[in-house]
């Protein structure tokens, strides 16, 4: 059988909430595949989006698709009424094709290629950024009537990867760029700043709310009348994180600099935050070199362990993001544990995903993971030397469906590896899953006969695909 009629783009349904480890364990022991892969709990997205709409209130975040680009994702925020930061044009297509309105998109690129101008400006994206004069005239050229963004900089103290060396104007200089673009009769409707991803110095975001509300005033004495602030990313998001303490210090500085009523929009740009934690990575040990110790030395041995994911895909993300990256072992131990190196699949010496590990000794054939491995991975991943870039396989909790269904066709749930729709009796009724909304199913069962026709290879030859007791 081939595999990818188990593992599909369709969200797998489980009682509660997912466990990964048991679920990926269930995957390896199917043996369905050998190649490394994701799992996705759609419902981490859902949980990130509640915690935002409680800690951030006034700021309506706009996703950074750079961050991940999958589609099951984008159409969750989308379904949340999420926006979307966009830095080219393919990007802003792959959000327009979700049908989402063009005022939810802001182009945050401030140095953009004409050709993504005019896409801009042909499919109506009015908002984007500019750090700089000739960003100025190419907008001008190509879209006059583009609402624009003066993005400055502000860096914060210490990031995961700062930004400000190559966007953003220094806040005293930005009065220039405000005259230039009155001259050139272009409107400048607010102010953006991004100070740097994966911030660990949220005051950063006070000094960079007040140089706005700065900016503001001297654009009000020009003119212009700003009514937009956009606070940008470096909210952080693995598992344990919180933006609560950045939370406090933006809601603070809003109510000083920009109090309710004032008549300005609050906008920001959220990557990792929404994604790093809802991605697994499971990658298979397929070689290992063992390191015998020097026992007159009282060395111990360690391990070289080959994994069948590296450098050049997922863990792009040790190279570009900084990232720091952990594996686990598949079944929890407790055993005595080993020094170790982990290193991707290609030729390349340089392919090192983990330079020293301390883990129970691994054979050959077993699989480790990786969690927090949804920001910045899959999208920059290639296939140097031959080796796929992991599928994504995505599950849910019953509890997230009940919002997943709002704006997910019923047909891409599964449960036990069966269309929902053949799933009367999961525990949902008919109405319960929109049945009356698909085509054909308030008929005689004309629907359902497709699905059961669709879902009978699958229910028979799955080797397992029994999620209901995760
Ligand atoms: C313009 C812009 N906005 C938003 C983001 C997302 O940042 P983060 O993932 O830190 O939230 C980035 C990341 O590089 C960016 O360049």
């Amino acid at each position: 059988m081939d595999p990818s009629t188990v593992f599909d783009e369709r969200i797998y349904l489980t009682p509660n909430k997912p466990r990964i480890r048991k679920i990926a364990n269930r995957f390896i022991d199917a043996k369905v595949t050998e190649d490394a892969f994701y799992i996705c709990d759609v419902g981490e997205i859902i949980t990130k989006h509640n915690e935002w709409v409680s800690q951030l209130p006034r700021v309506k975040p706009f996703y950074a698709v750079k961050c991940n680009d999958s589609r099951i994702v984008l159409r969750t925020l989308a379904g949340l009424g999420v926006g979307f930061d966009c830095a080219s044009k393919t990007e802003i297509k792959k959000v327009l094709e979700l049908e989402v309105d063009p005022s939810m998109i802001i182009f945050a690129n401030p140095a953009k290629q004409n050709s993504h101008v005019r896409t801009a400006a042909e499919y109506n994206i009015l908002k984007m950024t500019f750090d700089n004069a000739n960003e100025l005239y190419k907008i001008k050229a190509y879209h006059p009537s583009a609402k624009l963004v003066l993005r400055i900089r502000c860096d914060a103290e210490k990031a995961q990867c700062q930004l400000g060396m190559k966007f953003g104007v220094k806040v005293e200089e930005a009065p220039t760029l405000l005259e230039l673009a009155k001259s050139l009769g272009l409107d400048v409707i607010g102010v953006s700043f991004h100070v740097g991803s994966g911030c660990m110095d949220p005051p950063v975001f006070d000094r960079a709310i007040k140089s706005s509300k700065w900016l503001f005033s001297v654009a009000k004495e020009m003119g212009f009348d700003m009514n937009l602030l956009d606070i940008g990313g470096g909210f952080p998001g693995n598992r344990g994180t919180s933006i609560q303490e950045i939370a406090t210090v933006v809601n603070g500085s809003l109510a000083v600099h920009f109090p309710e009523g004032c008549g300005v929009e609050i906008i920001a740009e959220p990557g990792r935050f929404y994604v790093a934690a809802a991605f697994t990575l499971i990658t298979l040990v397929h070689s290992v070199r063992e390191i015998k110790g020097k026992e007159e030395e009282g060395e111990n041995d360690s391990f070289m362990y080959y994994i069948n994911d590296g450098v050049y895909g997922s863990f792009n993300c040790v190279v570009y993001d900084h990232a720091i990256v952990h594996p686990e072992t598949m079944k929890r131990n407790t055993g005595p544990t080993y020094e170790c190196s982990i290193w991707g699949p290609t030729c390349d010496g340089f392919d090192l995903v983990c330079p020293s590990e301390k883990l129970p000794k691994i054979k050959m054939g077993e699989w480790i993971m990786f969690s927090n491995m949804g920001a910045y991975t899959i999208v920059a991943a290639g296939t140097f030397n031959g080796f796929p870039v992991p599928k994504i396989h995505f599950v849910a909790s019953y509890e997230a469906w009940t919002t997943l269904k709002e704006f997910t066709s019923p047909e891409e749930f599964v449960t036990n590896n069966i269309p929902i729709l053949m799933k009367a009796g999961v525990g949902y009724n008919r109405d319960a899953i929109g049945w009356d909304r698909v085509v054909g199913a308030a008929g005689p069962g004309s629907c359902l006969t497709q699905f059961e026709q669709q879902a009978q290879p699958v229910l028979c030859e799955s080797p397992s695909g029994n999620f209901s007791d995760f």
